[in-house]
Formats: C-alpha cells, sequence, structure tokens
C-alpha cells in the first residue's frame, strides 16, 4: 500500500498486518569513490558475493515492510546503468539521481529529488550494505512514535581522544557518554529539509559527515536507537572479508537485527 491509496480520512498510517506500511522512503548515498578501499570501480559498484554493494544495500532496504521508495544517488555518470540493474532487485519503486562532489551534497540531491508522499524518510550509505531489515524497522518505528530525528548507535570500544592539529590531546571524552553512530538514520520529512535547506544557506554550517549533524544544528532533538553490528561500514579492505561473510549469511542478515 502507498499513501496515495489511504482512503480519505483514515488514520495515517494505519496499515493492516499484512500490508506494506508504506511511509518510508530511504536515501542511499552511493556516489562515493571509496578511495580507503583501494583502486577500482565507486565503492558501491564493487562486487562482494556476485552482487555489487549497492544490489545488497537496496535487496535489505527493500526486505523492510515500511519502505515504499527508495532513492540512489550514483556516481556521476552511472545513473542509467545503476537503474538498470536494480530494477530486477526489487518492486519497491526505484529512482536513480547523480550524486555530489560530496555525500552530503549526495543527500541532498536524492532528497530534492523525492516524489510527495512519503512522511519519514530514512538516509541510509550503501556502504553499509548488510544492514538488517529489522534496523530499518526500529528506526522508522521510533520516528513513527514521534522522534524527529532517530540514530542507530553502538558501545564505544576504544577510549577516543580529541587532539589538535599538531598531534597533542586537547580532551579524553568519558567512553560511556559515547556512542559510535551509523546508518540508516530517520528523520521527520520536513526537519530533514529544514535541515538540509539551512546547510546550503549562504551562512549555512560546515559539511558535516552524517544527516543528524545537520539536524542537530537547526535545534532539533536526535534520539538513539540500538545499532547493529552488521550495519558496519565497509570501509578498507579488510572490511571486504567481513562483506563476504556477511553476505554468505543472506537468512541472517535479511531476518535479524
Ligand atoms: N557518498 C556519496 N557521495 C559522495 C561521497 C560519499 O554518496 N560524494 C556516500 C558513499 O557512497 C557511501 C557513504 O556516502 O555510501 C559514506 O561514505 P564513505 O564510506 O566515506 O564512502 P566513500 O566516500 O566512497 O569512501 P572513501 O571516503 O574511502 O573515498
Ligand atoms: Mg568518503
Amino acid at each position: 500500500m502507498t499513501p496515495q491509496q489511504l482512503s480519505p480520512g483514515s488514520v495515517y498510517p494505519r496499515p493492516g498486518p499484512e500490508l506494506r506500511p508504506g511511509d518510508v522512503a530511504v536515501l542511499v548515498p552511493a556516489a562515493g569513490l571509496g578511495t580507503r578501499l583501494g583502486p577500482g570501480a565507486p565503492k558501491a559498484l564493487r562486487e562482494v558475493a556476485g552482487a555489487t554493494l549497492l544490489t545488497h544495500t537496496v535487496r535489505r532496504l527493500a526486505a523492510a515492510p515500511s519502505v515504499a521508495c527508495i532513492v540512489v544517488a550514483a556516481p556521476t555518470g552511472t545513473a542509467a546503468d545503476v537503474a538498470a540493474d536494480l530494477a530486477p532487485v526489487t518492486d519497491v519503486p526505484l529512482h536513480v539521481v547523480d550524486g555530489g562532489p560530496t555525500r552530503q551534497e549526495s543527500v541532498a540531491a536524492a532528497l530534492w529529488a523525492l516524489p510527495d508522499p512519503y512522511p519519514i524518510v530514512l538516509v541510509h550509505d550503501a556502504a553499509r550494505a548488510f544492514a538488517p531489515p529489522d534496523l530499518v524497522e526500529r528506526v522508522a518505528a521510533a520516528v513513527r512514535d514521534g522522534h524527529d530525528a532517530v540514530i542507530p548507535v553502538l558501545p564505544v570500544v576504544d577510549t577516543i581522544k580529541q587532539v589538535d592539529g599538531d598531534g597533542y590531546v586537547t580532551a579524553t571524552p568519558e567512553r560511556a557518554t559515547l556512542r559510535a553512530v551509523q546508518t540508516p538514520q530517520g528523520f521527520r520529512r520536513s526537519v530533514l529539509e529544514q535541515a538540509h535547506r539551512a546547510a546550503r544557506s549562504p551562512d549555512g554550517a560546515l559539511p558535516a559527515t552524517d544527516d543528524a549533524a545537520l539536524v542537530e544544528r537547526i535545534g532539533a532533538r536526535v534520539f538513539c536507537v540500538p545499532g547493529s553490528a552488521a550495519a558496519m561500514k565497509i570501509t578498507n579492505p579488510a572490511d571486504l572479508a567481513t562483506a563476504e561473510l556477511l553476505a554468505a549469511e543472506p537468512a541472517r542478515t535479511l531476518a535479524q537485527p
């Protein structure tokens, strides 16, 4: 069911148990080069276990019942090929746009291309190709419950230091207060749009490495839900071995957090 199909006057969203709630769109920034992964195709288009990372990502997003629309920001010049490659992967409506030179610009390009009816927008890195559908649902549910912005987090295992440009430590934040942040991050759509509008204004903030940071800058509160080890970001060559393991366990990564 899509939001357009809801009858007038229905309490929205009110899906039947067997129906796709259909109130969630996911933006997938996938335009990065994958420099840390080493030479080769852009990261989202590299293959693991016979499929591109982007294909693994889209499969898992589409397996989340709330997801009714996916917008991919593809590496420059690949949008038509990416759309053709992804067409057989899912029957969830899927749009592909050209990404930008930064992650933030890629997310913005996908956001401004998003069709109207989705009140909840998730942003999910293609590089986190094995994030399980249950995690997608957990984030979406927390937005549906009334949070403006929701991020999945894990406890930090290392001690984290703040350092200056000369290599000297300037602070040691208490580890118990720190969290490692993943995607998908979820937002009330109007809040995400306001945050991205503010970020592109002439006196907008510095570039941010995640969307929650943009939302924090406009004063909205960001709520944390438990993340998932399977949602790790594939970044360095050593991560490809873990990716192969996660790809080889589709039942687990498709079914559990
Ligand atoms: N991304 C994007 N557009 C960019 C840069 C990054 O859509 N201009 C996306 C990446 O494709 C990835 C996500 O943002 O899915 C997180 O970025 P990261 O893991 O840093 O990926 P890359 O930028 O591709 O990798 P690297 O920094 O090693 O080059
Ligand atoms: Mg990068």
